[in-house]
């Protein structure tokens, strides 16, 4: 069999296995059992956070015989059942009563025309039609005019389901059309649980630390993870070693940025050490790091402190162990306010950078003058309050 990738393999094809959008699934659901199904909808959000994935269950779902049969199963299960006919049309991608129509290559008014005819058709086998358009914000304006009709008087076996990854750039006059859900970014430890599920059914063995950091560069996307993991898998196991995925492939495979950078930034602060200071600056060079990158790292990082001044707790830091400990010891050394003042230089120095050439210089001077806001800062050991747990 060919290779398929991790993201379409492990495609949910049940609303309770879409992780994080409980919001959505958990309304659809009891849209089916009040058999209050619309005919408009807008799935908004991130790209690779479950919006197509959504829309086919949806689909297998008001089409699936069992649910339309069995009133029980629909009351109590409410999922499509993978059994019937139906389901299994769907599951094989062979069912005619769901079609999806990528906008960002079909937007002309043409096109629209097209899909309208189509829609006059009704379901062979099934109760509805289901259209998926996705990235419905790249219609041009006669476009979404020329679709304005059929959503105002769908036929009854008529689905429209619009994605979007922008849900500003949708006129009003189809947004006020549909029900509209708003799919949620997915957190971290969300994703690192799915990413342990799908290497424990490859037979994989994985470091949590490095599936945390998967899922830490995937910024909230599932698929955006999912393919961060064919590629580590890829690099990191050859064909006789063993199946298991280390930390330090993946911090090297994605050129990570260890935290330790950071916080030798920060103890450099503390000690008022501009040579410390100058070697940082000297390494995000060598090693080729974007110093963009590493900026908006090191805010996180000062972010990170902010919480532990606020929380007085570790426990939202979404780093291994021995690193949160880390954090706890070294976030109270300097005081909230001066953090503040960092992070406010920090944004700014990102602002100005897009508009200089000579990175390198003004990145070190940017570092160097963090010194300078803190001197005067610290917190002597006496005057630390403690922390109330981790
Ligand atoms: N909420 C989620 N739960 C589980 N897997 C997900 C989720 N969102 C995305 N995925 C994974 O990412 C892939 C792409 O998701 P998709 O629904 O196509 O994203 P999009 O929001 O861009 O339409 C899916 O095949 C699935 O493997
Ligand atoms: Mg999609
Ligand atoms: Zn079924």
């Amino acid at each position: 069999m060919s290779y398929q990738v991790i993201a379409r393999k492990y495609r949910p094809s049940r609303f309770a296995d879409i992780t994080a959008q409980e919001h959505i699934t958990g309304t659809i659901k009891n849209s089916l059992r009040m058999g209050r199904v619309g005919h408009g909808y807008i799935f908004s959000g991130l790209r690779g956070v479950g919006k197509t994935t959504a829309a086919r269950v949806f689909a297998k779902a008001v089409n699936c015989q069992k649910m339309i049969d069995d009133p029980v199963y629909l009351k109590e299960v409410t999922e499509p059942c993978g059994e019937c006919e139906s389901c299994r049309d769907f599951d094989a991608g062979a069912s005619l009563n769901i079609s999806e129509f990528d906008a960002a290559s079909n937007n002309s008014v043409d096109d629209i025309r097209l899909l309208r005819e189509n829609v006059r058709y009704g379901p062979q086998r099934g109760r509805y039609r289901v259209y998926i358009i996705d990235e419905v914000h790249m219609l041009s304006t006669a476009a979404f005019n020329a679709f304005l009709k059929t959503l105002e008087e769908p036929p009854s076996h008529a689905i429209f389901i619009f994605a979007t990854t922008e849900l500003h750039k949708i006129p009003a006059t189809i947004s006020s059309r549909c029900q509209r859900f708003n799919f949620k970014r997915i957190p971290i430890p969300e994703i690192q649980h799915q990413l342990d599920f799908i290497c424990n059914a490859e037979g994989i063995s994985a470091d949590a630390d490095a599936l945390q950091l998967i899922a830490r560069k995937a910024q909230g996307s599932m698929r955006d993870a999912q393919s961060i993991l064919d590629q580590v898998i890829a690099f990191a196991i050859d064909s006789e070693g063993e199946r298991a995925i280390r930390y330090e492939k993946v911090s090297e495979l994605l050129s990570y940025i260890d935290d330790e950078h950071f916080f030798m930034v920060t103890d450099a602060i503390a000690a008022c050490d501009a040579a410390a200071m100058l070697d940082v600056a000297g390494m995000v060079n060598r090693n080729g790091y974007d110093e963009q990158d590493f900026l908006e790292k090191l805010i996180e990082h000062f972010r990170n402190f902010l919480i532990i001044h606020n929380l007085r707790s570790s426990k939202l830091i979404e780093r291994p162990e021995p690193v949160r400990e880390r954090y706890q010891k070294d976030a109270l050394r300097l005081t909230a306010e001066a953090i503040m003042a960092m992070t406010d230089f920090l944004m700014q120095t990102q602002r100005e950078l897009k508009f200089y050439a000579e990175h390198q210089f003004r990145f070190e001077l940017a570092l160097l003058k963090l010194i300078e806001l803190g001197r005067g800062t610290t917190v002597p050991d006496e005057k630390k309050k403690p922390l109330l747990n981790r």
